[in-house]
């Protein structure tokens, strides 16, 4: 693994490449990354790197936004094939016919989406900045919220709006425990709940503290806690048990405890060696339709200038 490492470094220098990674990625690849960060924060990222190549170690609509915003550059992810599910939720032709059918409202669109998707959208939000996007809109104004309906109506539950959500979900955040969970702050009693608000209502109200990864990272960096469930993708437990080495952080459980569905299967097909071949090889590369990226650029960048003005 050493010897992987230093070529991998090695290779990075050669090429002047920047290695962004997701927290949601494993260990090794968030070690050796050059920045480890939520979907903004890659995003922005991606936005200001002087690298000519980017290894976006995350998932393909990662990819896509760094490629959208830096089409000059090669944007790499060490395996293709990683996808998401609540992404895949929202098909660019159904989305587009759901739009046209309601003409009169907003389109805010998660950034886990195609870029076909974000083509068809006015303002793409991250759950770092979905609150104060959504917010900056007159309370009146009509809105397509699309597609996690978890995070659609959590964002509606704390505004008060009545945005019409898509009905999408990620698998990962859809499958924790209610049960399990009650149980481990039985047996944990001063532990804080930390959730992502993919995850669904039922588990939002057992939560102390809901956000982005980076958000949750914060509080627990934070918190006079000692113990913490933590529902999201279990590879954040990574940074938080780094940055908190005295803390005790503990994965919330899925229903099916035989599995490991706390992993975004996704996010865990890329592996160093995908990482080490892709730098080597330049490829798989990210390549969007230039149409399609002329015309979703505009909600990304907007997304972009007003987490800017919000300090975000
Ligand atoms: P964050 O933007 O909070 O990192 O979330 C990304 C994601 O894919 C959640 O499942
Ligand atoms: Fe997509 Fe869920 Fe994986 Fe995040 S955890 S990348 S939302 S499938």
């Amino acid at each position: 693994m050493n010897e992987l490492i230093t070529t991998i470094e090695k290779l990075k220098k050669e090429k002047n490449a920047v290695i962004l990674a997701h927290y949601y990625q494993s260990g090794d690849i968030q070690d050796i990354a050059d920045f480890v960060g939520d979907s903004l924060a890659l995003a922005q990222w991606a936005a200001k790197t002087e690298a000519d190549i980017i290894v976006m170690c995350g998932v393909h609509f990662m990819g896509e936004t760094a490629k959208i915003l830096c089409p000059d550059k090669k944007v790499l992810v060490p395996d293709l094939e990683a996808g998401c599910s609540l992404a895949d939720s929202c098909p660019a032709d159904k989305f587009a016919a759901f739009v046209s059918a309601h003409p009169d409202h907003t389109v805010i669109s998660y950034v886990n989406t195609s870029a076909a998707v974000k083509a068809v959208t006015d303002v793409v939000v991250t759950s770092t900045n979905a609150r104060q996007i959504v917010e900056s809109f007159p309370a009146d104004e009509k809105i397509i919220f699309g597609p996690d309906r978890n995070l659609g109506n959590y964002i509606n539950s704390i505004t008060g709006r009545e945005m019409m959500l898509w009905d999408g979900a990620c698998h990962v955040h859809e499958q924790f425990s209610v049960e399990k969970i009650v149980g481990l702050k039985k047996a944990h009693p001063s532990a804080e709940v930390l959730a992502h608000p993919e995850c669904k209502s039922t588990i939002l109200a057992l939560a102390d503290k809901i956000g982005s990864t980076a958000a949750l990272l914060k509080h627990a960096i934070n918190s006079d806690k000692k113990e913490f469930i933590v529902a999201t993708e279990s590879g954040i437990l990574h940074e938080m048990q780094k940055q908190c080495p005295e803390k005790t952080f503990i994965p919330a459980p899925p229903n099916d405890s035989t599995c490991a569905c706390n992993e975004c299967s996704f996010m865990r097909l890329n592996t160093m060696e995908k990482l080490y071949n892709c730098l080597k090889d330049e490829t798989p590369e990210i390549i969007v339709d230039a149409t399609v990226a002329s015309k979703a650029i505009r909600p990304i960048q907007r997304m972009l200038d007003i987490s800017e003005t919000l300090g975000l």
